[in-house]
């Protein structure tokens, strides 16, 4: 995939990633450092921060293993970072099985919620202060297709990813004095480690002939973590509040 990087772009900055073990977030990690930043990687999984450590050697990437969901993991992080945080990339994320509202079951809809939307809040909540102190910071977090219309996923995954959206535009708005720009990505598919069975039949019936009409072409994660990187630089900096879609056209249909 010929995503060629900007040299230097992120020299000096401390970047969080989320998710950084495996696709988009992994592309990001890897990105960002290739690009200059020291990159605090985040992931619920340490066989995969310890192969994507190994593999970049030459870059700087911190990995800090744990779930997101839980306060004291997100507080590893920030003492991880350090005295700054420059940009933050919440990319970790979890489908559905595709479930409807009459089928959902309370586990996957409070997974996905907490997963999708609280840890995204709590890490926010966590780098903002070191951002305001600092007097500027550039926060991306990772929605999809699924935050835009009804027809891509099950309920829970579909509401947890409009939920992404309206964070990303308060929290864009509430800090649009300080120097602090929050924006999001919608991917349309990717290819990437994530787990999207179809468990519901009801779904299958009303999604399957939606989606398989649109003939779409997954993306590769690099072609997103270049989205995200230039909403996380200054190349984006008059940007906040947006939701950019990355997805091959898909939205415009
Ligand atoms: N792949 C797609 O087609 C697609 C489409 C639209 C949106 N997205 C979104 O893109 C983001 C990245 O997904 P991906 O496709 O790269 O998936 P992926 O499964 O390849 O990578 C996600 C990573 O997040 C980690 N993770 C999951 N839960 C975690 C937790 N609680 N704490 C810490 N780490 C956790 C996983 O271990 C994994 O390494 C997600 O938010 C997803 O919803 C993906």
């Amino acid at each position: 995939m010929n995503t060629a990087i900007t040299p230097g772009r992120f020299d000096g900055k401390v970047a969080i990633v989320t998710g950084a073990g495996s696709g988009i977030g992994l592309a990001t990690t890897v990105r960002l450092a290739s690009e200059g930043a020291r990159v605090i990687a985040a992931d619920v999984s340490s066989e995969r921060l310890d192969a994507l450590v190994a593999a970049n050697r030459s870059l700087d990437i911190v990995a800090v293993a744990g779930d997101i969901t839980v306060e004291e993991n997100v507080q590893a992080l920030i003492a991880a970072a350090g005295d700054k945080i420059d940009v933050l990339a919440n990319v970790a994320g979890i489908m559905d099985a595709f479930l409807p509202a009459a089928e959902v079951d309370d586990a996957t809809w409070e997974r996905v919620m907490n997963v999708n939307v609280t840890a995204v809040m709590r890490l926010t909540r966590a780098v903002l202060p070191k951002m305001l102190a600092e007097g500027s910071g550039s926060i991306v977090n990772v929605t999809s297709e699924a935050g835009l219309r009804g027809a891509s996923a099950g309920a829970a995954y579909t509401t947890s990813k409009h939920a992404v959206v309206g964070f990303t535009k308060n929290t864009s708005v509430m800090y649009s004095g300080s120097g602090i720009r929050v924006n999001a990505v919608a991917p349309g598919g990717v290819k990437t480690n994530i787990e999207a069975p179809f468990k519901s039949e009801h779904a299958g019936r009303v999604l399957g002939p939606v989606l398989g009409a649109l003939a779409l072409v997954p993306a590769e994660p690099e072609q997103l973590a270049a989205a995200i990187t230039w909403l996380l630089s200054d190349d984006s900096a008059n940007v906040s509040g947006v939701v950019l879609a990355s997805d091959g056209g898909w939205s415009a249909i």
